[in-house]
């Protein structure tokens, strides 16, 4: 067999766990050969701190602290972005390198889903005034190939909707409170513990990072253009050991951290948020750090079905993230003409879909309520939410242990003497979440409410 490989030159910004797992691949394990046809070489490695890294005692002269050196570089002809920030406005610039680099004519793979998300269109528009590439595999779900999968794969679907685990701490930290029954600040020390979760985990827990990914995965399946603070976004943090309890012994189900868009007739529904899974459903399974995508497609006609599809594979990590970069470079290198420009999901006809407004999103939901232990409460409540036109499908109470309530208490920051405390859950049938928000609302305000209520969606049989 000809040993003969084409050869492909590569410029890196950053050289962090990502640049340097692609470093690790390059120069190390695969030595650069892939595929059988390709010879992958790093012409230029930008790093804030090229000192004492990896690769640069071996290779000093490949080092820059200047990114202009890989993106102009004369030889380079992908450059691969895995830089990471600390602050928002720091990616004004790394949206700058990618666009000089598309300018200089070169294709780009970036692993960076939070540049893309705030500054898609320019760097889209970018993408068709130079004619040039861009790929983001490593954007969503690490190793998992959802975004070629979608793009390419699924050409002959029509996108129906899609839930994804896309942000392994949250499902780290949900998977050891439900599993283990632990509380969430012992589950989050935990992730931190073992590399899964950051000293400041906000992005992930709070659910920016999701979003940012929840943007790409709605640009490809659906054409929407979307931003950062448009969608529905609940974090985690509000969870407590006790909402598994109710998940599991009264719902038959746990909870997961989801990105979900879902097509409403000509709109697209979308929200960032904890979920009620049935047990039985292979989202309930997917546990640890594992990133999942459920899609779900759909045949119009006479031959009229649903599909489901399901993703899973490691989320996040160096390794796999260097994969799904590396597939990306194989494929610029390959020459793939005639695979698509840009996310919108030009391979299908008919207009753009429309974001759905947050208040009109239809759900059933889970509502979990701590009040002071007195008569009349639930009456109220229900009274409160018929008004609102919601009906309550169930009320959910369990007996907890001193032990449960004390908990509850310290976590809620409720003062009041924890045996006097009363948790229970109310499950509402399908209601839009303008109607809960307003009905939820004039709950938090009566006396008897002693912590903020904690509501998010139920699953929707799919
Ligand atoms: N880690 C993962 O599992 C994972 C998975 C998927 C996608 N990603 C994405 O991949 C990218 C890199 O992630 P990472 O985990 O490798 O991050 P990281 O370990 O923090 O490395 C970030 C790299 O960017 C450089 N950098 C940091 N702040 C910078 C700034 N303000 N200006 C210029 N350069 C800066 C760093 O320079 P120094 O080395 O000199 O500090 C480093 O080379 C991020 O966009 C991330 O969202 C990461």
């Amino acid at each position: 067999m000809s040993e003969k490989r084409k050869k492909v030159a590569i410029g890196l910004l950053g050289s962090g766990t990502v640049g340097e797992a692609v470093q690790d691949f390059i120069f190390d394990g695969l030595k650069g050969k892939i595929g059988g046809d390709l010879q992958l070489e790093i012409v230029k490695v930008y790093t804030r701190r090229p000192k004492g890294k990896k690769w640069q005692r071996s290779r000093p002269s490949l080092f820059t602290a200047n990114p202009r050196e890989v993106v102009d570089h004369p030889k380079a002809e992908i450059i691969v972005e895995a830089l990471g920030f600390q602050q928002e406005r720091q990616l004004d610039g790394f949206k700058d390198l990618i666009i000089r680099a598309l300018k200089n004519g070169k294709a780009v793979v970036t692993a960076d889903k939070a540049v893309l998300a705030k500054y898609g269109k320019e760097i889209w528009e970018a993408v068709a005034k130079y004619r040039g590439e861009l790929r983001f595999e490593a954007c969503v779900a690490g190793g998992v190939p959802i975004i070629r999968s979608l793009r390419e794969s699924f050409a002959a679907e029509e996108p129906e909707a899609i839930y994804g685990i896309v942000n392994g701490t949250c499902n780290y930290i949900l998977s050891e409170m439900g599993r283990n029954g632990k509380s969430y600040e012992a589950a989050l020390r935990e992730a931190q513990q073992r590399g899964y979760a950051e000293a400041n985990p906000s992005a992930d827990t709070g659910g920016r990072d999701a979003e940012a990914k929840l943007i790409l995965l709605a640009a490809v399946a659906f054409g929407l253009h979307l931003k950062p603070g448009q969608l529905w976004r609940n974090g985690i943090e509000e969870i407590h050991a006790l909402d598994f309890l109710y998940a599991a012994q009264k719902g038959r189900s746990t909870i997961k951290q989801l990105v979900m868009a879902r097509r409403e007739n000509r709109s697209v529904e979308t929200y960032i948020s904890p979920v009620l899974v049935p047990e039985g459903h292979v989202l309930a399974a997917i546990d640890g750090a594992t990133n999942a995508v459920f899609f779900k497609g759909k045949r119009s006609g006479e031959a009229a079905r649903d599909w489901n599809y399901l993703f899973a594979g490691p989320g996040a990590g160096g390794g796999p993230t260097a994969v799904a970069i590396l597939g990306d470079v194989c494929e610029l290198a390959r020459g793939r003409g005639g695979a698509p420009r840009g996310p919108l999901n030009l391979f299908r006809s008919g207009s753009p879909a429309v974001l759905a407004k947050t208040e009109r999103i239809r759900g059933s939901f889970y509502v979990r309520l701590v009040v002071k232990d007195r008569a009349g409460i639930v009456g109220d409540i229900c009274q409160t939410l018929g008004k609102a036109g919601i009906n309550v499908s169930e009320i959910w109470q369990l007996d907890h242990s001193r032990e449960e309530r004390e908990a509850l208490a310290l976590s809620c920051r409720i003062k009041e003497n924890p045996q006097t405390i009363l948790p229970f859950v109310i499950t509402l049938e399908r209601a839009a979440v303008g109607q809960v928000k307003k009905a939820l609302k004039v709950i938090e305000g009566r006396s008897y409410i002693l912590a903020k209520p904690l509501w998010f969606p139920i699953w929707r049989n799919e």
